[in-house]
């Protein structure tokens, strides 16, 4: 039976990610989701998944190396799924410091933990030991509009405190590729959108405004374009690499799905104003006359777009949710999850630890 450790599994990704692994592998595979639980952290993501016999939370901070070498000292770890991270780019301006710790920091800690554990005497790693750098396509920088793709060749050339410290962590990864011959990939991924993203983000965040009739803040002309993926292919793609991907190799995650910020908030309204039905008394709310356009980012980079052939051809990746269907498919969940959305934006998730582990 496998051993994963995943980090930051109480997140937006790694709880669908730890859903979508169980789904797939049951009972066959064990998850340990090594989590600090910041406000980004809200192990309700994880409902059902905690009764499970073969998994296992762990609050802990992954700058934390005595925390992490117990984890690998008291369990038989063969993969890491690394996702822990500071992840939100407006958070990083005000306050890049926790980004550089988490990010970079965190990192260099789970590296050295899984190197330590894994490497043998002679310095080789056995066959089945992997490490995966969950990683974002804002590494590469800005595109121009309309034109280009980053590819796994392209430059690096972060802008915000958040892709600098992820470009941090990716070099850090590679360099223990090229030093140690540390069994590591490293994704990088673009924008995902899906069930469980903290509202802080644009999609959830308009949708929630929406519903309860508050402006929905569009940043600088809208036009900003970014790559969208559903979570769950994401999920997917970090599984077949792992599994099927050349090791030491690095691959682009994307659906090919470029849209303004403006077309994602007319298509939020749209989709609402389509599958509310005329009872229900949210409708009344949404409008396209809530859009109001703020002052831009500092530093918004104009365009992301992930061209996704390597992954494509090694392991036959690409996404089964096209946009059209996975918007639906989100939107509706939210609907669903009035509760989860009450529970995050009064912060009383953060009280679903102290209950469920009677801490
Ligand atoms: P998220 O902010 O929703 O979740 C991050 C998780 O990490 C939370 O559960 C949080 O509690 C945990 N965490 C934070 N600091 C920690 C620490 N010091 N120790 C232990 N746990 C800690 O983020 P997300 O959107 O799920 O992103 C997950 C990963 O995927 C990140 O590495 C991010 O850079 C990357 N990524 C995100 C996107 C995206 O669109 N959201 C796209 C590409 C890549
Ligand atoms: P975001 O979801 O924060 O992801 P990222 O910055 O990592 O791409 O933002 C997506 C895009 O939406 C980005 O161009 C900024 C823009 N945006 C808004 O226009 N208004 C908002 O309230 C938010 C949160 C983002």
């Amino acid at each position: 039976m496998r051993t994963y450790l995943v980090t930051g599994g109480a997140g937006f990704i790694g709880s669908n990610y730890i859903h979508y692994m169980f789904e797939k592998y049951g009972d066959e595979i064990r998850i340990i989701n090594v989590d600090a639980l910041t406000y980004a952290g809200n192990l309700e993501n994880l409902k059902g998944v905690d009764e499970r016999d073969n998994y296992t939370f762990v609050k802990a901070d992954i700058c934390d190396k005595d925390a992490i070498s117990r984890i690998f000292a008291e369990n038989d770890i063969d993969r890491v799924v690394h996702f822990a991270a500071e992840s939100h780019v407006d958070r990083s301006i005000k306050n890049p410091e926790v980004f550089v710790k988490t990010n970079v920091l965190g990192t260099a800690v789970m590296l050295n933990c899984a190197r330590a554990a894994w490497e043998k005497e002679d310095g080789t790693y056995p066959e089945d030991k992997k490490f995966l750098h969950v990683s974002t396509d804002e590494v590469y920088g800005s595109l121009p509009e309309g034109n280009g793709y980053f590819y796994e060749t392209t430059p690096y050339s972060p802008h915000s405190p958040y892709s600098s410290s992820k470009a941090g962590s990716d070099m850090l990864v590679r360099a223990y590729m090229d030093t140690y011959h540390f069994p590591a990939n490293i994704t990088n991924c673009s924008n995902n959108y899906g069930p469980y993203q903290f509202p802080e983000k644009l999609i959830p965040l308009m949708i929630n405004n929406a519903l309860n009739g508050k402006k929905l803040p569009v940043y600088g002309d809208g036009k900003n374009v970014r790559d969208w993926l559903y979570v769950r292919d994401h999920a997917k793609a970090i599984d077949m690499v792992q599994e099927q991907g050349k090791l030491f190799e690095t691959y682009n995650v994307g659906g090919h799905n470029e849209k303004q910020n403006i077309e994602i908030v007319q298509i939020i309204i749209d989709t609402l104003l389509e599958i509310l039905p005329d009872s229900d008394p949210r409708k009344a709310n949404v409008s396209r006359d809530l859009i109001t356009y703020v002052e831009d980012r500092k530093g918004h980079d104009r365009r992301y777009a992930i061209a996704p052939d390597k992954i494509k051809a090694a392991v036959g990746w690409q996404p089964d949710t096209m946009f059209k269907e996975g918007i639906r498919l989100t939107i509706q969940w939210y609907l669903e999850h009035e509760d989860w959305m009450k529970n995050v934006t009064s912060g009383d998730y953060q009280k679903y630890y102290e209950t469920m582990y009677n801490v």
